[in-house]
Formats: C-alpha cells, structure tokens, sequence
C-alpha cells in the first residue's frame, strides 16, 4: 500500500470507529457539518460542481489538535444534508508532510481542480508549496504536485491559495508576509494553472499575517475577504485572537490596483474565522466559515470526551448593503422548519421552553430595549440609549460570562436565530450584523425567556430524510 492510500485508509477508519460516540454526544450538531473524529478548521475547496455542492475542509482525524492536514471531504444536493465522502488529500508527499493545508477549487473542462498549501516544518524552519491536485469524479484526486514557491521578500507564512477565473486568465489570491513581518494579500496570474506570475501586494496596512484570502465581485463591488492575525482589541472591536473582515472596493483587472474602504469585522460572535465563499449554480455567493477560534479554550471543548472538536457555520448568501456586506442563512434552511413552537406577541416579560434545535424569529417593538436569554446564560442585550447589541456566554472555565458588543445602525427591527445543539448564529436586521458562537449549556436547560415588547416566532428544526 502506498504512504497516500495508507494515510486515507487510516483516517477513515479513525472516523468510523467514532461513529457511536458522536450519535451519544448531545453537543454533536443536527445540520452543521462538524468534525466525525479529531479536530476540523477552515472551510475549504467550497464549490457547486455539476449539480452537486462539495465542501472540503482542514482536518485532523488523529488529534483533537491541529496537526498535519488532510482535506475532510462532504458533499450536497440541498445545503441542509450533507453526505460524508472519503478525504480528499492526505498529507502523503514530502512537499507537504505537514499538512495539506487550506485552499480552494476551480472547475475547468469536465474536470474539479484543488489549491492548496504544501506545509512543511522541519524543527523552526518552515517551507510552503501551492500545490494542485485533479479529479474526474469529485471523489478521487491525483496530486500534480507543487506550482509556486515563496516569492523573494516574503517569508514561509505564505498560504491558502483561492483561485479563479475571470476572461481567460486565471487569478489566484495569496495570503502572505513580508520579512518585516506585516501581513498582506498577493495576487498572481496564469494562463495555464502552471506558471504564475506574481502581480504584487493587493492589499496591506496591519497585523503580522493575512491568512485565507477571498477575492470575488459583488453587485459591482470588488470584495477582498481576509483573516487577519495581530491585530490589537480598540474598543469593542477585534476581541477575538484572530479577525475576520473585508474591504469593499474597486479592482482594475489585470492588475494588483485596488482602491477599497476601510476595514470591517464581518461576524461579531466568538467563533467565526477563515470564511470562504463561492458563487453557486443559482448565482448565489454563499459563504461557509470555521466556527472555531485559537482562544485558549479549546482544552475544555466538552466534545472532547467525544473525541471531536469544532464545526463549520450554516451556509449563508452574501449581499452589499450601504457599502456593508450582509449575511442571511441560505433559503433551503427553511426545510429544517418542523412544528411551531410559539407564534406570539410578547408584552414585558416571557418565558417558556424550547429543543435544542430551534429556528427564531423575534421582532422587538419599535425603538426599544429587550433582552433574550436562553437556556440560562446565553443573552443578546439591546442598549436601545447606545445602540449596542452585546452577545453573553458562560466562559468555558466557569469563571463567569464573556461578552462581544457591536453597535447597531438605526433600530433592532429583526433578531434571526440558528440554534444547533452546541452553537448559536444570529442573524441581525436581515443579516446586517452576525454573531456566530459555539454555546454549550447544561442539556438539561431548556429555557428561553424575553425581557421586551415585540413579536416571537419559534420552529423547531428536525432533519426530514
Ligand atoms: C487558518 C489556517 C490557514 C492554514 C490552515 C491550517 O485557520 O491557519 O492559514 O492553511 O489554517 O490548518
């Protein structure tokens, strides 16, 4: 057998010795697609391809740490029911003995190509290769081995190739770091997949490193997509460890010329890093994101016991609203919707109880305030004076409650809910504000309660198979 074989023989069979202990875990998600054994990061090789969705993603089915990377491997027909297919790429080859770490897909002539980043790590000293591996049937994939090396004047943190295709060239965006240790995006063209020529810097100005670019257009806007690592918390902004966020702007094709707005974090929660997103078969750009985060806290996952860690977000649609990106749960979600749970006016004060898979909708009275709490520790604050929205959980270690603010444009008209067992997306004024967070409550707690005026709606959310 060979090293690659091996490898992919042993992962599966790593994932299918789990199998009885993820259906135990209470905290195993219903419709997001999570880890089936070990660790899962950053959503990856995300495309419609002949009909059907393939989403890949970085995992380590031997450790519930990171590690060297495989490619984990789901594929749909709906969004909402994800079928397991065998990984994709196992980190078989010198070139990336430490992992296949992240990258993107491309379509070209019948056939399904991967980006991704050779990783390699000998004791300090790190290499990186993009390397592309081919496939006829979205199942199996033949490695071609490595087409860029690291360009002069940037160190070996140079990853996460997203590529794609815009009038017979093709484009790739690079996340990247100089010697001088600031991060950036380079952008790079090919006509034949093989030889890249590097056009420059795209995009720069903070932090150490960028990692997972993301370039696409949106409604006529050039949208740069980044993870940016080393920025400092101002205020309320950039809590997490690591950010997520975008620059609006215009690209010159062809070029690296890109003139673009300042800055903004996309999701305001906890757990939400490494976003891709691609254009679907409808025409959609739909959005798929890690729901996890480097906070210290991942030792005390209670999915450990489970032997997994970490899940990706719900697909979502992007759109460009006031020069802000807007998020909203793709529309086949609403499948999930089984029997009513509550569809009531609520005057000063509720509370009642809901599953653990639930779907709402709670529409506050004009101009002000409400808190929801669930399942006793989990609340969304509207400070209608200051306009803040702020996101509470319980600290993983128990010693009291951690919270993310955003400030909020105009009213609270809407407040949109995916709960999923051990997670939480909420979906702000139509998806202008997002807080994507992993909650893991006493399962016993089933309560919701509301503190305002306004209107509720409630589903539970069943998968019908
Ligand atoms: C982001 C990231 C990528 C890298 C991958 C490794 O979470 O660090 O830059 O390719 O994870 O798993």
């Amino acid at each position: 057998m060979n090293r690659e074989h091996e490898l992919l023989t042993a992962a599966i069979e790593k994932a299918n010795e789990n199998k009885s202990n993820i259906k135990k875990d209470p905290y195993y998600p219903l419709y997001h697609v999570a880890s089936p054994v070990g660790l899962i990061n950053d959503p990856n090789g995300w495309i419609q391809w002949k009909g059907t969705y393939h989403l890949f993603f970085q995992w380590n089915p031997f450790e519930n740490s990171h590690g060297a990377k495989f490619w984990g491997h789901v594929t749909s027909t709906d969004l909402v029911h994800w079928k397991e297919e065998s990984p994709a790429l196992a980190p078989s080859e010198s070139y990336e003995k430490d992992g296949c770490y992240s990258g993107s897909a491309i379509a070209i002539d019948d056939k399904l190509y991967l980006f991704y980043t050779g990783n390699v790590k000998n004791d300090d000293q790190r290499e990186s290769y993009q390397c592309i591996a081919v496939s006829q049937d979205g199942h199996q994939f033949r490695k071609l081995g490595n087409v860029l090396d690291v360009p002069e004047g940037y160190t070996a943190h140079f990853r996460d190739p997203k590529v794609w295709k815009e009038n017979d060239v093709y484009y790739m965006v690079m996340g990247a770091q100089t010697l001088e240790e600031k991060g950036c995006v380079l952008l790079f063209q090919s006509k034949n997949l093989h030889q890249w020529e590097n056009l420059g810097v795209l995009a720069d100005g903070f932090g150490y490193m960028w990692e997972c670019p993301d370039f696409f257009s949106l409604q006529g806007k050039d949208v740069l997509l980044f993870s940016p690592q080393g920025m400092e918390p101002e205020g309320i902004h950039y809590q997490n460890t690591f950010q997520s966020g975008y620059f609006i702007g215009e690209w010159k094709e062809g070029t690296n010329r890109y003139t673009h707005n300042h800055f903004q974090e996309i999701d305001h929660g906890f757990d939400f890093y490494a976003p891709q997103t691609t254009e679907d078969e409808k025409g959609r750009r739909i959005l798929i994101a890690w729901m996890g985060m480097a906070d210290g806290f991942e030792h005390l996952h209670p999915t450990l016991d489970y032997n997994w860690i970490h899940q990706l977000t719900i697909p979502r649609e992007l759109s460009i609203r006031d020069n802000k990106l807007i998020q909203q749960p793709v529309e086949e979600l609403k499948q999930l919707r089984g029997n009513k749970l509550y569809d009531r006016t609520i005057k000063d004060r509720w509370n009642g109880e809901i599953s653990r898979t639930v779907e709402w909708i709670f529409k506050p009275n004009d101009e002000q305030e409400f808190t929801l709490e669930l399942y006793n520790g989990i609340q969304l604050v509207y400070n209608q004076r200051e306009k803040t929205l702020s996101f509470y959980r319980e600290r993983l270690d128990h010693k009291g409650h951690e919270v993310r603010t955003a400030l909020v444009e105009g009213n609270v008209s809407e407040v949109r809910a995916y709960v999923d067992r051990s997670s939480i997306e909420l979906f702000i004024n139509d998806g202008e504000l997002t807080f994507t967070s992993r909650i893991f409550p006493s399962i016993k707690n089933k309560e919701m309660q509301i503190h305002g005026d306004g209107h509720l709606t409630v589903w539970n959310l069943a998968k019908k198979v």
